[in-house]
């Protein structure tokens, strides 16, 4: 293989497992020091993924960005298990009043695919991507009835400690012990002749799971599904004796549902990735690391790509296509089956559990963060709330006179510029509703009231996509907002940076302020989309 084409998307993958691992921040040096790689490749590694919007930086550190979640996501779309099935894991959590999830063979391992978790007092913590040891839990006995002999001599290596052994064990989410092959073999059998398996406090003390084989069209096990309880409401053989019937209709549905023929879907990577190609890209762009991630996630579609499909989606030649599905097939992420290739679960590796796991508040702060540090004033992301809007994440600037708001605090809809963009967004009758019911009144000698006016105002914020309000909330406080859109397109939010009404005049200070709103708006869109968080509405 071509090593100058495959060398930058190896070494990419290298960085992002380092960075996903934990999801802590990393300084470069600690980079060189997880993959072996010189410090110089790690800074045009990181320098095109943070470009590509994968990693960002925290100051001297680098992080995971939400937007890497796109490659899990992808294999997710590929595998064609969680989008039909998960619905139905939680209609038998509901059913049962117990956590239950999905995990798929990867290794020796089970790696999650669904969780659909009670949150109780006592409660799993488990994620999509978290990758369990096969001899620890409960789908690891029906997977490891179909390994084959080198997949048992790697199990029995990890399980003696060798060397190999250990830097496999390095994989999992909770620490591997030191155990016995031949128990394990015993699970096997048993949960082979009688169809289920369990984990009675292996992977935890107190946790009791019970496990049963979904398969797919031709037979084949696809998947595990598990119940999940606590030894203060179950032992193994009353959480069974409890499920069975519920699990096996479960099953029965799961498995109608994967011969259903899956919607094709799938995204074209060329799509996003031609913003950051009008974009500057620095000499250090390592264009084959950029292009080998957008064939991966052009993979992310029911039953993969071939090459020519991945060629089309991504907009790339043909021969570059192949090397990098090549490369990502020798690197474990991606599969041949007949002319198709798909993705392996090990693309979850790629920081999916972390990123998984992160709030609102995770993925905004960061953006406004960024912004503040731009433009040297306070950035906040609010909410309509009633007639009012209600702050929803915020961060000061650093500055010794600032305007004392806080999360939570709420303004008048009307008068404040966050106000008139989340108002023209809404559908006409309920925005001239939230009018006639503001009953305005003049906070400053600046507060416009006029209902005629007001609706003006909020139907120009509306065309122009902003609002500024010039010190009609507050004396001296000039503030400038545009709208932020959930996946669907609809405004879930409204950004804006309120600033000191000093020097030039509101039209400069909008001018100064814009670019800058908007482009931290479209990457915060692009942060939302990819993790579904959202502003928790009143
Ligand atoms: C889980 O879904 O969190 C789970 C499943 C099976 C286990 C342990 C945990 O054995």
């Amino acid at each position: 293989m071509d090593a100058a084409v495959t060398g930058p998307l190896e070494r990419g993958l290298e960085v992002l497992g380092a960075l996903g691992a934990d999801g802590e921040p990393q300084r470069p040096a600690d980079l060189v020091k997880a993959t072996g790689l010189v410090r110089s490749t790690v800074d045009r590694v990181v320098g095109t993924l943070v470009e590509r919007g994968y990693l960002r930086w925290a100051g001297r550190e680098v992080v995971a960005a939400p937007r890497l979640m796109e490659l899990g996501d992808a294999y997710l779309a590929c595998s064609g298990l969680a989008a039909p099935l998960a619905p139905l894991a939680t209609a038998l959590a509901d059913e049962l009043d117990e956590s239950v999830s999905l995990a798929v063979p990867d290794g020796d391992g089970a790696r999650f695919v669904v969780q659909s978790p009670r949150r109780r007092a006592m409660s799993v913590a488990f994620r999509v991507g978290d990758l369990l040891p096969a001899e620890l839990c409960a789908p690891g006995p029906l997977f490891a009835d179909s390994w084959d002999a080198p997949r048992w001599a790697a199990f029995s290596r990890r399980l003696v400690g060798t060397e190999q052994g250990e830097k496999q064990s390095a994989r999992y989410s909770v620490p591997a012990r030191p155990a016995d092959p031949s128990a394990f073999r015993e699970r096997v059998a048993e949960a082979a002749a009688r169809g289920w398996a369990a984990d009675d406090q292996l992977i935890e003390p107190g946790l009791v799971a019970v496990a049963v084989p979904v398969r797919g069209p031709s037979g084949e096990v696809v998947c595990a599904l598990s119940v999940v309880s606590h030894t203060s409401r179950h032992n193994v053989a009353s959480l069974w004796a409890h499920a069975r019937d519920a699990i096996g209709g479960a099953v029965t549905r799961m498995e109608e549902a994967l011969r259903q023929p899956l919607p094709p879907g799938g995204r074209t990577a060329g799509e996003d990735r031609s913003r950051a190609a009008k974009r500057e890209l620095g000499p250090g762009f390592l264009q084959s690391l950029d292009r080998g991630l957008a064939v991966l996630v052009a993979l992310g579609r029911p039953g993969g790509a071939t090459i020519t499909e991945a060629a089309e989606a991504t907009g790339q030649p043909r021969a570059t296509t192949r090397r990098a599905l090549l490369a990502l097939e020798a690197l474990g992420y991606a599969a041949a089956e007949g002319r198709r290739y798909v993705l392996r679960p090990k693309v979850l590796d790629l920081g999916y559990a972390t990123l998984s796991t992160l709030s609102f508040d995770d993925v905004v702060r960061p953006h406004l963060r960024a912004l503040v540090d731009r433009v040297h004033d306070s950035a906040s992301l609010a909410v309509l709330d009633g007639p009012d809007i209600r702050y929803v994440a915020r961060v000061p600037a650093s500055k010794i006179m600032r305007v004392a708001i806080s999360v939570g605090t709420r303004f008048p809809a009307y008068a404040t510029s966050m106000g008139r963009v989340l108002l023209a967004a809404l559908p006409p009758a309920e925005r001239a509703a939230a009018l006639a019911a503001a009953a305005p009144a003049p906070l400053t000698p600046h507060t416009r009231v006029d209902p005629a006016e007001l609706r003006a105002l909020v139907e120009a914020a509306g065309r122009d996509g902003h609002a500024l309000v010039d010190q009609e909330l507050e004396e001296g406080l000039r503030s400038v907002a545009v709208p932020v859109r959930g996946r669907s397109g609809r405004v879930v939010a409204a950004l804006n940076v309120a600033a000191h009404a000093g020097p030039g005049d509101a039209a400069e200070t909008a001018a100064r302020l814009l670019p800058a709103l908007r482009e931290t708006a479209s990457a915060l869109e692009a942060d939302l989309a990819v993790s579904g968080v959202m502003p928790v509405s009143p």
